[in-house]
């Protein structure tokens, strides 16, 4: 591709003799990406432009051309009709060029007392903090639906493991709320992040701040920010709310990613737990019967490559000096694809959380399995014949093994057999051995009884303004 502008074309052109190679100018634009901060730029633009204004350091004259300028811009914007030139370098000198072209030499004092290194974190960070909003309310609407699935099986009864050995019964209200609380605190550290990042840098000007009289009150004011920043080499160069961002997304997806392990495995012929619907499954190009999970395996995957963008940013950042370096152009487009690719994770998993098909019986099945009442057993021998707990423990093995040697629950054994390894067993402990029984009996705060994960639920849907 030529390079078309000659010298004094490039906004910054005026020293230069010669135009920028055709490799300089691939390695140097990042318009593909920062095109997506149009609207952030043209808000930052205006806000800048009125306050120029408004300190008198432009014209009301040239604020109105700027800002019928900038106007038309946004319909070109809108309609597709605006000149993207990738020669140009970015969306700053794309919209500032567009602008020129619009409305003549009022574009030229637009950039008065303003560098492109405080306005492109204004718009990144304008950019993030609605990236933000986003993600959190997609995360609320993530957790509506555990709610809504909880509330409909608060009692039912499924194994809960560890190790993935079969543990204690627990219900599955009391499992999918396990992963609303983790969300809530995924949505909580989005929110502190939103928090901090709300200072404005615009004014901070290219890093030492300007001798123009401005009023950085009045711009971060007009742009939603709680205060300007107070520091200019910091304004110009800080990326933590980037990175802080993209760490507590690291964190959101690898809870998805668990979410979606859970799934792989439920669905899995040999768990049986549950079925994915037809809208949210695959099928093979060979094997007939298969119904796969791509989307929880693709959501599992996913969670490391938002890590690894994480890191690059870090990677990034960790070694530049102050202020502002060019190493920090590629900031967005590591923010923006884990943005793009964690927004795309929480969609998906709200729709197979919405319509994945519960199988209670397989569960029930299941909970029944591997001994899983072993513990109320003990807890019986300790309430009702006062043994000490270890005593109680080393009974109930004795059971579990004679269980193990007749290839039975520990249900199907007989008082006979109870007997022979504690005389003073009744038959009042087979009430116990249920897993129904186990679950409700565990009613301790946050506990996995439906009654306790029914109070849970109705805290969830007031939190969530559901009903
Ligand atoms: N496109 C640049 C970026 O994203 C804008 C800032 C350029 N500043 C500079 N001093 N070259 O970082």
């Amino acid at each position: 591709m030529a390079v078309t502008t000659g010298k004094g074309q490039t906004m910054w052109g005026g020293r230069f003799a010669a135009t920028p190679s055709d490799i300089m100018e691939e390695i140097n634009a990042s318009l593909d990406i920062d095109r997506r901060m149009a609207a952030e730029d043209i808000a930052g633009s205006r806000a800048h432009a009125d306050m120029l204004a408004e300190m008198g350091i432009i014209s009301e004259g040239d604020n109105d051309a700027i800002q019928g300028g900038l106007d038309k811009i946004v319909e070109e914007l809108r309609n597709g009709s605006f000149p993207f030139r990738r020669e140009l370098e970015d969306i700053h000198m794309n919209v500032e060029a567009r602008l020129k072209e619009l409305i003549g030499e009022p574009a030229g004092r637009l950039h008065t007392a303003r560098s492109r290194n405080d306005q492109v974190v204004t718009d990144f960070r304008l950019w993030t903090r609605g990236a933000l909003d986003e993600a959190m309310q997609l995360i609320a609407g993530l957790q509506g639906a555990l709610v809504k699935r909880a509330d409909e099986n608060t009692d039912t009864v499924m194994p809960g493991f560890t190790h993935l050995q079969t543990a204690q019964p627990v219900t599955l209200g009391h499992h999918l709320l396990a992963y609303a609380e983790m969300l809530e605190r995924d949505r909580s550290r989005l929110l502190g992040c939103a928090e901090r990042l709300n200072e404005c840098p615009l004014g901070a000007a290219a890093l030492a701040g300007t001798g123009f009289p401005i009023d950085r009150d009045m711009t971060a004011e007009a742009l939603g920010f709680a205060r300007p920043m107070a520091n200019s080499l910091d304004a110009v160069s800080a990326r933590d709310f980037a990175l802080e961002a993209l760490a507590a997304l690291s964190i959101a997806a690898t809870h998805l990613s668990r979410l979606a392990e859970e799934i792989v495995l439920w669905t899995s012929a040999q768990f049986g737990f549950a079925q994915l619907t037809d809208a949210w499954s695959t099928g093979s190009s060979i094997m007939p019967q298969k119904r796969n999970p791509d989307a929880a395996e693709l959501i599992r995957a996913k969670a490391s490559l938002i890590t690894g963008l994480y890191t690059s940013l870090q990677g990034a950042v960790k070694a530049l000096p102050l202020a502002y370096a060019k190493d920090l152009q590629d900031d967005k487009r590591l923010t923006f694809e884990a943005f793009d690719t964690y927004t795309l994770c929480v969609r998906a998993m709200t729709g197979m959380i919405e319509t994945i098909r519960f199988k209670p019986d397989n569960m029930r099945a299941a909970a029944a399995k591997g001994f899983s009442t072993a513990t109320d057993l003990a807890d019986w021998l300790v309430r009702e014949l006062g043994l000490p707990f270890r005593t109680a423990h080393h009974v109930t093995g004795e059971l579990v093994a004679k269980a193990e040697a007749k290839a039975c629950d520990l249900s199907d054994l007989t008082l006979e057999d109870m007997q022979a390894a504690q005389a003073d067993i009744t038959d009042a402990v087979f009430d116990v051995l249920t897993v129904e029984a186990s679950a409700s009996s565990r009613t301790s705060y946050g506990a996995t009884s439906p009654v306790r994960v029914a109070e849970q639920v109705a805290q969830w849907k007031q939190r969530l303004r559901l009903e």
